[in-house]
């Protein structure tokens, strides 16, 4: 009998876990969000995102892998199990919640548009209209955009730019196809800094990020929670914020 049981483990791929193993998660981010998560040079990710899930994985006891992948459809990812969990700047929206669940809420952005350091346009002109926009595809930034100035008839259609990921739409900001981009107001601060880039303005949207989960992971979701509270709490939390510029 028990042969027959080690075969048919063995068949389903399912070796008996030893009592200590800890659990492991898939952790799902976007490698070109500093500073929140990005692929260092030398191909490890870091961020604030990435350090806060190493350290509540030491204190809860799970492992993790950090797995960069495409942004738009990483919500997919997530639910299609590809994944275990997205930290990685992800903004707790309604529409979201209806496919996923979020842990508490560990950070609170705005956004920012930001333009070549040449342009003299103001915010003013940008929610008029009146500037060719640039946002990532699958971002509230790009929802912001599309729901207030393109469905409003004040931007047409044409003049919006939705792109893979913030560096590429930097890129075409620098190569002058688009006028100005709107991302998270940290992205924005970490950017106009290294490029020669101005930050036009805030568009007050008191975003909360969150930690997604599958639905069904109620329990990995008590566990992300408490790992938070406690980071929250200790003194890595000022550390990682001073690490990373955020305030
Ligand atoms: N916070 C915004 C959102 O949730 C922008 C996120 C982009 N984050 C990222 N890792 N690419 O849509």
């Amino acid at each position: 009998a028990v042969l027959v049981f080690l075969f048919a483990a063995g068949c389903m791929g399912e070796a008996e876990p030893s009592p200590d193993a800890k659990p492991h998660y898939i952790v799902g981010i976007d490698g070109d969000y500093p500073p929140f998560s990005y692929i260092e040079a030398d191909g490890s990710a870091a961020g604030f995102d990435v350090e806060s899930i190493r350290w509540i994985g030491e204190e809860m006891g799970f492992d993790v892998t950090i797995q960069p992948m495409a942004w738009d459809g990483i919500v997919t990812s997530l639910v299609t199990k590809r994944i275990d969990m997205v930290y990685s700047g992800m903004t707790i929206t309604p529409e979201r919640q209806e496919r996923v669940s979020f842990t508490k809420p560990y950070w609170i952005v705005n956004q920012a548009v930001a333009a070549r350091s040449d342009s003299t346009m103001t915010i003013d002109d940008v929610l008029a209209g009146e500037v060719v926009l640039g946002a990532q595809r699958g971002s509230t930034a790009a929802d912001y955009i599309k729901t207030n100035l393109v469905d409003t008839g004040i931007l047409s259609q044409g003049d919006f730019k939705e792109y893979a990921s913030f560096p590429l739409a930097v890129a075409d900001l620098e190569n002058e196809r688009v006028d100005a981009v709107m991302f998270d107001v940290p992205v924005v601060n970490e950017f106009v800094v290294e490029k020669d880039l101005r930050k036009v303005g805030i568009v007050e949207t008191n975003e909360e990020y969150g930690v997604a989960v599958r639905k069904e992971d109620t329990e990995l979701l008590e566990i992300l929670n408490e790992g938070i509270d406690r980071l929250q709490a200790s003194p890595k939390w000022d550390e990682l914020k001073v690490t990373y510029g955020l305030e």
